[in-house]
């Protein structure tokens, strides 16, 4: 599959990526508390373990912002014209993403960009098929890099679509870096149509990150099989555990890998001692409220057109347009 890719690659080559991937690991298991960004649990592994979470009875944001986009599918779509761009981040199997796509008009051209190649390949082939009218343009990237943004969006006035509350695996002070980067890189009147979770009981919550047939331990365990791949390292899957917990203090979720014993591990050829009972924090998953979704998105350039919930208030899709603060200049584009 990987072999074959129709991803464009503007990225970065292969073996920037393992340098960065290397560097990234030891200086997160380097520190006092251990940790490791969440963007690599999606390899090709990765991305098909998250793909069963979606389905998991546990797990309802993925069913619960598709009934959103089900329900609201062309008042989302209708400013997008012939001729425009919708561009997608983080966009993993595109599933969801068919609900809006079958509402475009014909000549719009789709770009999905994301940091895993095969879920990119595999979605790329069968919107092909099912969608021939559409013209699909993915892009292999970090989606906060706007450096990598083909430079016509900076002058369209694109749609962007950030789905699955991808943004609340970043701390509110990344999203709201993020938020402002995509802004300045976008002229007046850009739309973005983005998911966020919201805050709910425990008793949802922990299920959700903890499901029973143990897909989210083996999502989260598949970042250590893949460390001991790419980086020639010698985690023992055994002595470590899946253990996901709520933080009220900060409205989030966070997933761990905790060690099972007094351990030292070698990555890149480098020593690093575990004691029992410690972890590596692997993500957060932030839930918010609407109303602090909002202020957090205005104070980025973003202002609210409307806001879609399911009927239980578990989901909530924001749909929001730049703007320009009263005595601000509009920003430079790309
Ligand atoms: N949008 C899909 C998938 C969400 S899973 C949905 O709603 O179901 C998160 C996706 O974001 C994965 O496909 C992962 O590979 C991608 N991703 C995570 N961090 C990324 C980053 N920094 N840049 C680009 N893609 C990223
Ligand atoms: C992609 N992201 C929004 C998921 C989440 O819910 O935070 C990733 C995930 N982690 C464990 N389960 C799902």
């Amino acid at each position: 599959m990987a072999g074959n890719s129709s991803a464009i690659r503007v990225a970065v080559d292969q073996s920037s990526i393992d340098f960065q991937f290397a560097r990234d690991v030891v200086e997160g298991l380097s520190r006092r508390s251990k940790s490791l960004p969440c963007r690599y649990l999606y390899d090709a592994r990765g991305s098909e373990l998250f793909e069963r979470i979606t389905s998991l009875p546990e797990y309802y944001p993925t069913r619960t912002e598709a009934e959103i986009f089900r329900h609201n599918a062309v008042q989302l779509t209708a400013p997008i014209a012939g001729g425009d761009f919708f561009v997608e981040f983080g966009s993993g199997s595109s599933i969801k993403t068919e609900l809006l796509l079958a509402q475009l008009p014909a000549d719009v051209t789709y770009m999905p960009i994301d940091v895993s190649q095969t879920a990119l390949d595999e979605a790329v082939e069968r919107l092909r098929m099912r969608f021939p009218g559409l013209k699909v343009t993915p892009l292999i990237a970090d989606f906060s890099d706007v450096s990598e943004w083909p430079l016509v969006l900076g002058r369209r006035r694109p749609t962007l679509f950030f789905p699955g509350s991808t943004i609340g695996n970043l701390h509110p002070a990344e999203a709201s870096a993020l938020l402002s980067r995509w802004r300045a890189a976008l002229p007046q009147g850009a739309r973005l149509i983005i998911g966020v979770d919201l805050r709910k009981g425990l008793d949802r919550l922990l299920p959700a990150y903890n499901d029973a047939q143990g897909v989210t331990a083996a999502f989260n365990l598949n970042l250590l099989v893949r460390i001991n791949r790419e980086l020639h390292a010698n985690f023992d899957l055994g002595r470590f555990a899946h253990e996901a917990i709520y933080d009220p203090r900060y409205g989030r979720i966070e997933m761990h890998l905790i060690s099972k014993a007094r351990q030292t591990v070698t990555v890149c050829g480098r020593s690093f001692d575990f004691n029992l009972g410690e972890g590596i924090h692997t993500e957060n998953s932030y839930k918010y409220n609407i109303s602090d979704f909002q202020e957090l998105a205005r104070l980025a350039g973003w202002k609210t057109l409307s806001v879609l919930k399911d009927g239980n208030d578990d989901f909530s899709v924001h749909e929001l347009e730049t703007f320009v603060a009263p005595g601000r200049d509009e920003p430079a584009f790309l």
